[in-house]
């Protein structure tokens, strides 16, 4: 690819941040913040979305903490070259890597170029009896230069009493007497609830108030936000809605699509996605999730939960709810077919879906039969008739809620993107046999 001479605003791209970074110029960016996978030395497991699996969130760092600190280095280098000589870069940090992360930032940034630690506070369940509850993440606040765009930010600083205050204005509101203070460092912002209106189902994702700080006392309106480890697009959405310019980069294509969508809601138009996946064989190369996920977005579907997943039905169309099966698989034959037939008959449906590369003849002939005999009505759609330009007419552009339920359905009753309990967490041969499982279905 040529290098770009500029950055475009209000674009997306697909790809290993690393690679991005280098073909970007140096010094055309205002604020970074980035959030990157957690070192955790261990599975660091949440359950995407949809319930179906289990899924490991990419933070398995194997060789240790020397390992993701260099994985870190390198990129944070190419975030110190994009970023302007006014410019600021929130690196979100928990307690695993944090204070090793401190260190390469100050070799990078330089030790007096840290202007806050900053510490978010959240209030979650769980506790342990071994040590104290961890209820915080560090958000390490570093400029490039000493002359940096900064505005002072307020924030209200509850009274224990009405009285007494001869020198400062003093308010109510629902949690009593307060007066405003400059903002400090120890932010204490609840954590995303699965049942909020912002919230996607994306694990790990941030809520809109701790990005909404940053880019207030960090950028002018107009200025230029990136975020390399975008996720569902929290920053960028924050962004667009305090009227700045925003990038956004993501390795995971289904990443990418949800801030697409996330900004378009916000009102950002015009938006551009580079990168992700657009032929067959670069669709081949997906990771069974991450397929499946891509023609889930492009059929406009629901993700089934496990119950049906475990049925062979993998999602269901919009508006009819129809069955759809999901193949990363090249002719695909008349068992498939017939299979399928069973799951869509016990799910009392007519109709269904089966998405693959290609079909056998036999297949053909089993939906045919499947048609006469029992008026069942299933569609071979080949993953090549669904690759087309981005603007490709849909039947209707789904809401996210459809694409992605959420928790208050019956069957995601659970808070997200907290990761789960440590006891909890599925054993190696349980991962394995997920990973085996959801294969062999792809
Ligand atoms: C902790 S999540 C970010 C969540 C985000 N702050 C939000 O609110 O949605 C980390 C993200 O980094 C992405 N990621 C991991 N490695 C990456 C890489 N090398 N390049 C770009 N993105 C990467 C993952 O796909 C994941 O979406």
């Amino acid at each position: 690819m040529e290098p770009i001479s500029f950055v475009e605003a209000r674009t997306l791209y697909c790809a290993d941040n690393l690679q991005q970074l280098v073909d970007f110029p140096s010094e055309c960016v205002d604020l970074i913040y980035l959030d990157p996978p957690f070192f955790s030395n261990r599975l660091y497991e949440v359950i995407w979305g949809d319930e179906a699996e289990v899924r490991s969130f990419e933070d398995r760092w194997e060789g240790g903490i020397q390992v993701y600190i260099n994985w870190m280095k390198e990129r944070m280098f190419e975030l110190q070259r994009v970023l302007k000589p006014t410019g600021s870069i929130y690196l979100h940090c928990d307690w695993h890597a944090g204070h090793y992360l401190k260190v390469m930032m100050d070799e990078i940034f330089g030790y007096k170029s840290l202007q806050n630690e900053i510490v978010w506070f959240y209030k979650t369940g769980g506790t342990s009896k071994r040590h104290f509850s961890r209820k915080h993440d560090t958000i390490l606040f570093y400029t490039k230069g000493a002359n940096y765009t900064f505005k002072p930010q307020k924030e209200k600083s509850y009274l224990a009493h009405k009285y007494g205050f001869s020198n400062v204005t003093i308010e109510e509101d629902e949690g009593g007497w307060y007066t405003e203070v400059g903002m400090r460092d120890v932010w204490d912002i609840p954590a995303l609830r699965g049942n909020q209106p912002e919230a996607m189902g994306y694990p790990t994702q941030k809520p809109e108030a701790l990005l909404e700080r940053m880019i207030l006392a960090s950028t002018n309106k107009g200025d230029l936000v990136m975020d390399p480890f975008c996720g569902c697009g929290t920053t960028i959405a924050v962004a667009q809605r305090l009227g700045r310019q925003w990038v956004g980069i993501d390795i995971s294509p289904t990443a990418v699509g949800l801030m697409k969508r996330r900004v378009e809601k916000q009102g950002a138009s015009d938006v551009r996605v580079v990168g992700v996946p657009i032929t067959v064989q670069e669709l081949k190369e997906l990771k069974p999730f991450e397929f499946q996920n891509w023609v889930m977005q492009r059929l406009n579907g629901t993700h089934s939960a496990r119950k049906t997943g475990d049925m062979g039905i993998d999602g269901f169309s919009f508006m009819a709810h129809d069955p759809i099966q999901v193949k990363q698989s090249d002719k695909v034959g008349r068992k498939v077919v017939d299979e399928f037939e069973t799951a869509i008959e016990r799910a009392g449906k007519n109709n269904g879906y089966v998405v693959a590369f290609s079909f056998t003849k036999p297949a053909r002939e089993e939906v045919a039969r499947a048609k006469a005999q029992k008026k069942i009505d299933i569609r071979l759609i080949k993953i090549a008739d669904l690759l087309g330009p981005e603007d490709q007419p849909d039947l209707r552009a789904p809401e996210l809620s459809d694409m992605f339920p959420k928790p208050t359905m019956s069957f995601l009753d659970l808070p997200l993107p907290e990761a789960r309990d440590k006891k909890a967490l599925p054993s190696p041969l349980e991962l394995i046999e997920s990973d085996r499982r959801s294969r062999a279905r792809a």
